[in-house]
């Protein structure tokens, strides 16, 4: 009698990565998401070892979601840079992953986003958990991708302080020529999540203890992901609990009242000065010039660790 609602059709690009991972688990199990495929990039690590955590996952939680590897490196810069200090020698250090056998797809992951668009009939949402390299290939390739993605959410950026640099955070900074593409592109719905509501997710010991008990594969999978994380960011940081930053973006789409977003002008700066990779929002509008994005000002915490806790809850219990 009721019409079932139509999920929301999701391309998620990431760079496993611990909350990379997370992000993964969120999309794969959201009851309101397609979860159409993985695309990876490099960034937390190395191209082959994103990739190889990406099939890691999806091998160790059963999911039926094809993963396509894309870009080892970013458009313009010579050198990638890595987050080995956070994500560790493979890039996903804590879990024990049994030897891997899922393959990664055959097709270049920036040409399987773009067939994917193309043909799409129904809006495709795009998430975008690392160096944003893939889509904005993807944009140059073919520029009318632009018109068929609806949403564009992107963990990355800050109105406020960077991490790997007093004012560049990591995704933007690993390829800023690639998100200013993205930034430029004149998207109906670019949403940003960065540092400035990330940073008040920390895995703090009682968010890591309630999710101790949650008795499914993924739970587990969660608790030894964040025993890492949060060791790495406490060492690095100082943190008292890892920031889960990538699966806030997975979280907005299942619950968009998780955040405040504010409909702002933001460029990046790719001038190769110390500030290479900062996110200018002109949250003030001082400049009255046209909003191009909106960036997320407000969390509801608790409210992230519920969906946190369900999602986990509903994967099949550890055998
Ligand atoms: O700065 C945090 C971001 O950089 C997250 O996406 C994390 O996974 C790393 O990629
Ligand atoms: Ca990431």
């Amino acid at each position: 009698m009721f019409k079932e609602a139509k999920k929301r059709k999701v391309i998620l690009d990431c760079d496993p990565g611990h909350d990379d991972a997370v992000a993964i688990m969120l999309a794969a199990q959201a009851p309101n998401l397609e979860l159409l495929g993985i695309s990876t990039v490099a960034g937390n690590q190395t191209l082959a070892k994103t990739t190889c955590n990406a099939l890691h996952v999806v091998q160790h939680l059963n999911l039926n979601v094809p993963v396509y590897e894309g870009c080892g490196r970013p458009l313009v810069r010579e050198q990638a840079i890595i987050a080995d200090d956070i994500h560790g020698e493979t890039g996903l250090d804590g879990p024990k992953f049994a030897p891997l056998s899922r393959q990664k797809e055959q097709k270049h992951a920036v040409l399987w986003i773009i067939e994917t668009l193309m043909a799409a009939q129904d809006p495709i949402t795009v998430v975008t958990c690392g160096p944003m390299t893939n889509l904005a290939l993807a944009m140059r390739l073919e520029p009318k991708i632009v018109d068929k993605i609806e949403t564009f959410v992107f963990m990355g950026g800050s109105y406020q302080l960077g991490n790997v640099s007093p004012a560049a955070e990591f995704n933007i900074l690993a390829d800023a020529e690639a998100a200013h593409i993205v930034f430029s592109a004149g998207w109906s719905q670019l949403v940003m999540v960065g540092l400035d509501v990330t940073r008040q997710c920390l895995v703090l010991p009682e968010v890591l203890d309630r999710m101790d008990k949650i008795p499914t594969k993924a739970g587990r999978l969660f608790v030894d992901l964040m025993k890492f994380f949060n060791a790495s960011q406490k060492a690095t940081f100082g943190w008292a609990g890892g920031p889960l930053h990538d699966p806030l973006t997975v979280g907005w789409l299942m619950d968009p009242s998780l955040l405040e977003l504010k409909h702002v002008h933001a460029t990046v700066d790719i001038q190769h000065g110390e500030s290479y990779g900062r996110t200018n929002c002109d949250v003030l509008n001082y400049l009255k010039q046209e909003a191009n994005l909106y960036v997320a000002t407000g969390v509801d915490v608790p409210r992230y660790w519920d969906l946190l806790e369900r999602t986990l809850s509903s994967y099949p219990e550890e055998n």
